[in-house]
């Protein structure tokens, strides 16, 4: 099994290490893993099965260390359902840190805002997310060992974990946002219209990932945090076009505060940690 043996690797290469929290982190927001202490960065070309990503802003290596006291695992750079090699690879890298000893991933990405108030350079926690991708990630035979073939996705988004990242903020005095996150295939951006058929649906936010990786993290077991970093407003909600440059831009900036809630939202941890604030 390919996730086995990225897991065994990922032993070898950081021996004694049992990361408890893994992170993802998106477009622009590699920072927070230049903070993890005693680091060991494995590049994913070495990990079997490991994506190999391929857009600007996507270093593509495993951090393992510890972050504010408390073991982590950070995936920095991750793939996209746009860029067309399917979900292997992303079920690979999730499982495998599933086998390494993680029990919690938190995601992080870049978003479009569809509510004016929540503006560029904020954050917002996930509370629910719609699926637009017109896939899953776990189409195809299940794998038994891993999850059930219908995993639920009730609390996909857990609501302990949810709270704990709020009251980090919150202690920080960073303002936090919290919505629905609406995952849009691209790679283009949508249309004015499609902005206004998400909002209707129910969307906060619309950003091109963090779905799939709830959607294989919950069917293991493992429970999920995500943070949306606000970019921009939905096309059609500003006054500018959105573009990739911008969004990295915009992400760089407001990386700081993600920074400050990841390691706020680490620090304490405790085994088994039940996420309470
Ligand atoms: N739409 C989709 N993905 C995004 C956006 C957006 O407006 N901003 C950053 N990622």
């Amino acid at each position: 099994m390919t996730a086995a043996r990225a897991a065994s690797e990922i032993k070898v290469r950081a021996p004694g290490r049992l990361p408890r929290v893994g992170i993802v982190l998106g477009s622009g927001l590699g920072g927070v893993a230049e903070r993890v202490e005693d680091a060991v960065a494995i590049p994913y070309g070495e990990l079997p099965g490991f994506p190999q990503p391929g857009v600007e802003g996507h270093a593509g290596r495993l951090v393992v260390g510890r972050l504010a006291g408390t073991e982590v695992a950070v995936l920095q750079g991750r793939v996209h359902a746009y860029e067309g090699t399917g979900f292997a690879a992303l079920r690979t890298a999730i499982r495998a840190l599933k086998l390494a000893g993680v029990e919690t991933l938190v995601l992080t990405c870049a978003a479009g805002s569809l509510r004016t108030e929540v503006g560029p350079g904020r954050l917002m926690v996930v509370a629910d997310h719609i699926n637009m991708l017109g896939t899953n990630p776990l189409v195809g035979p299940n794998d038994d060992a891993f999850g059930p073939r219908f995993p639920s996705l009730t609390d996909a988004w857990d609501p302990d974990l949810r709270a704990r990242l709020s009251a980090a903020g919150a202690a920080l005095g960073i303002p936090m946002a919290e919505g629905v996150y609406a995952a849009w295939l691209g790679p283009s951006f949508e249309t004015p219209a499609e902005v206004r058929m998400l909002k209707l649906l129910g969307a906060d936010a619309v950003g091109m990932s963090m779905v799939p990786e709830c959607i294989i993290a919950r069917h293991c077991g493992l429970r999920v945090a995500g943070c949306a970093v606000i970019t921009n407003l939905g096309v059609g909600l500003g006054d500018g076009p959105v573009d990739h440059a911008h969004t990295l831009r915009t992400a760089a900036a407001a990386a700081v505060d993600l920074e400050r809630l990841l390691v706020g939202f680490v620090e304490g941890w405790t085994e088994g940690d039940g996420g309470q604030p």
